[in-house]
């Protein structure tokens, strides 16, 4: 798990102004509310006074009031009441980490981590949201009890669908015609089927039909936790798939799916497309859940690579760059320290100023 990427948080139709809400995420606690004027707002949970949860209190118009003695803190972060100081005189340490937000597409994803704006990675995008001749459906959210690395090396990897995704039609690949590129924050490759494919009938349409050559899916990641799947069919009929996806802890992960469809766009197609492509993700989730080791492997000779996997070895490599920034929360001993401390993903107001009552998850330290 790595700080300084966006994560879902949770979707927009949970969050209210009535009450917070409690979410886990990279193995801490997380408060999440709706201030005064309907923005979601990320905070720690845990309450620096004596380690209550605040998302078990109530929201009083832009803050959140602890349960326990009723300290209030707003969607910055800044202790806005301490009934017990009766002059008011706030301490400058009293205040809990805050997280940019950014809610679209029926979710609110939050950034978790302290880079300045301009070394962070772009907000998360859904490019077919607005635009005339598609249709986006979702979030649908589901989990599984899986590292969620496990689950975006088996979005990259183009091998596995013939074999977990049979129903589907899914067609034989020649691992050499699979195209690997690199882009800014992650790896993207490309496949082509149709004149490969060792099934029966969908040989005889691509003899049929010369666009039928064009036909290909691939996949990208964006960060260690965004995984899209592209799949274009015949006639420039294409599905785009997104999974967010939120490691809750090194056993758990909570995964918000859209998809977009060029075809079919009636709203009443909804229910049967969204319910195939679940039945596709649970065929996944059956394999991922049981694979050992749960994480991915530290190093690529415990496993027989071949150059069709390519794609999943180069997801470990872009994630080694960010262990190397110094961004990879350290699994082992953030379990450790969690029994006896309460931790906090370091937010950007960390760099602003010192003097904060909690400390934050242990990370792998920086290459220099
Ligand atoms: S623990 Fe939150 S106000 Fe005391
Ligand atoms: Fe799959």
């Amino acid at each position: 798990m790595y700080i300084n990427f966006w994560y879902p948080i949770c979707t927009s139709e949970e969050l209210s102004t009535e009450a917070p809400k409690l979410v886990e995420l990279l193995g801490v606690r997380l408060a999440t509310f709706r201030d005064s004027t309907g923005a979601a707002q990320v905070i720690s949970d845990t309450c620096i006074h004596r380690g209550g949860s605040l998302s078990q209190g109530k929201i009083e118009g832009d803050s959140v009031t602890c349960a326990y003695h009723g300290w209030s803190f707003d969607g910055s972060g800044k202790c806005t009441k301490i009934p017990q100081i009766k002059d008011g005189k706030i301490p400058g340490r009293a205040k809990v980490d805050a997280y940019p937000v950014h809610e679209a597409y029926g979710v609110v994803f939050a950034f978790l981590g302290d880079a300045p704006e301009s070394e962070r990675p772009p907000v998360p995008i859904v490019e077919e949201w607005d635009q005339e001749g598609w249709r986006c459906t979702g979030p649908i959210v589901f989990e599984i009890d899986a590292y969620y690395e496990r689950s975006v090396e088996n979005g990259m990897d183009p091998l596995h669908n013939e074999f977990v995704h049979p129903n589907q039609g899914a067609p034989a690949l020649d691992q050499n015609d699979i195209e690997l590129k690199d882009q800014e924050w992650g790896a993207w490759f490309d496949a082509k089927f149709g004149a490969y494919t060792q099934a029966e009938n969908r040989k005889k349409i691509a003899d049929s039909d010369d666009s039928a050559k064009d036909l290909h899916a691939g996949s990208w990641h964006i960060g260690p936790n965004h995984l899209m799947t592209g799949i274009h069919l015949m006639n420039k009929i294409s599905f785009i798939q997104y999974f967010f996806e939120a490691p809750i802890s090194k056993d758990r992960t909570r995964i918000f799916f859209l998809n977009s469809r060029n075809t079919t766009l009636e709203e009443s197609a909804d229910e049967y497309i969204n319910k195939t492509l679940m039945g596709i993700a649970i065929e996944d989730k059956n394999v991922i859940e049981h694979l050992r080791p749960r994480n991915t492997p530290d190093t690529l000779t415990k496993e027989l690579l071949l150059p069709g996997d390519e794609s999943v070895v180069r997801y470990r490599q872009y994630l080694k760059t960010w262990e190397e920034k110094g961004w990879r929360i350290d699994m082992h001993a953030l379990g450790k320290n969690n029994e006896d401390s309460a931790l906090a993903i370091p937010s950007p107001g960390r760099r602003e100023s010192k003097s904060w009552v909690l400390d934050t998850v242990p990370l792998v330290p920086a290459k220099s």
